[in-house]
């Protein structure tokens, strides 16, 4: 039975919404495993991107624990939060912004946390195959600006997996894709969550996304109400 590498247990948030304190996510338990892609689903308001980014180490929980590779981070610093997530996250947030300065390739560099030394060619190299992949080659000396925003949003996937992260996070990566781009970057994406035993969670409204996923959590009112893994496919240590 696989280990889970990130581990959610009662994680509730509350937000102040001006007067009182209003809980925006329930208590919720929830274990994400390698390799598997994971799609996370629901409303506008339903506390999508306030899971996530408690899963990214990002928003603090107000309640509960969190654990990466069964090792606890309730107790850990700033700085040692910082590493951790530079060693094991990529991120795609919702407005995936590029820094409008820098080329297409720049702007994947910058992520993998070496500015001002040298790029190393190993770095580069994985930088030019990301981009082919998601259909960019001829795109790699451009600047944001010269893009359109289906073109970025990929750029923003290719920056997020530069470091070849154990754990991907998406925030709406396809928002901005037509559905034929949409299903190219859906399967690379899939390609590299099984081939690399990588976990991916990604926050969808788009249905046609949905048949991607190995497993699909839903959310409504910051609560899961189902989380359902496709047919042939057991949650991990399940017996069948
Ligand atoms: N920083 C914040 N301060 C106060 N309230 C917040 C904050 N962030 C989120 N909320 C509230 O928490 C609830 C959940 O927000 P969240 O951004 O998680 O929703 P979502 O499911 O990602 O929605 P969308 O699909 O529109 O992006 C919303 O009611 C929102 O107003
Ligand atoms: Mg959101």
């Amino acid at each position: 039975m696989p280990e889970p590498i990130l581990q959610l247990a009662g994680i509730a948030r509350d937000f102040y919404d001006g007067r009182n304190l209003r809980r925006v996510l329930e208590k919720t338990d929830l274990d994400i495993y390698p390799g598997e892609f994971t799609i996370l689903a629901g409303p506008s308001g339903s506390g999508k991107t306030t899971l996530l980014t408690i899963m990214g180490l990002i928003l603090k929980p107000s309640e509960g624990s969190i654990a990466i590779r069964g090792r606890a981070i309730t107790k850990m610093s700033e700085s040692a939060l910082a590493s951790l997530r530079l060693h094991n996250y990529g991120f795609v947030f919702q407005l995936a912004e590029l820094l409008p300065a820098l080329s297409v390739m720049e702007n994947i560099i910058v992520a993998s946390g070496i500015q001002g030394r040298r790029v190393p060619a190993a770095l580069r190299r994985r930088a030019e195959e990301l981009l082919d992949g998601f259909g960019l080659a001829d795109c790699i000396n451009l600047r944001p600006l010269q893009l359109s925003g289906g073109q970025k949003q990929r750029v923003a996937i290719a920056r997020a997996l530069v470091n070849e992260p154990a754990v991907l996070l998406c925030d709406e990566p396809t928002s901005a894709l037509d559905s034929e781009s949409s299903a190219i970057v859906l399967d690379v994406l899939k390609k590299l969550s099984r081939d690399t035993n990588r976990a991916m969670i990604m926050v969808t409204h788009d249905p046609r996304v949905f048949p991607f996923a190995d497993r699909l959590i839903k959310i409504e009112n910051g609560a899961i109400v189902s989380d359902t893994r496709t047919i042939g496919q057991p949650l991990p240590g399940e017996t069948h």
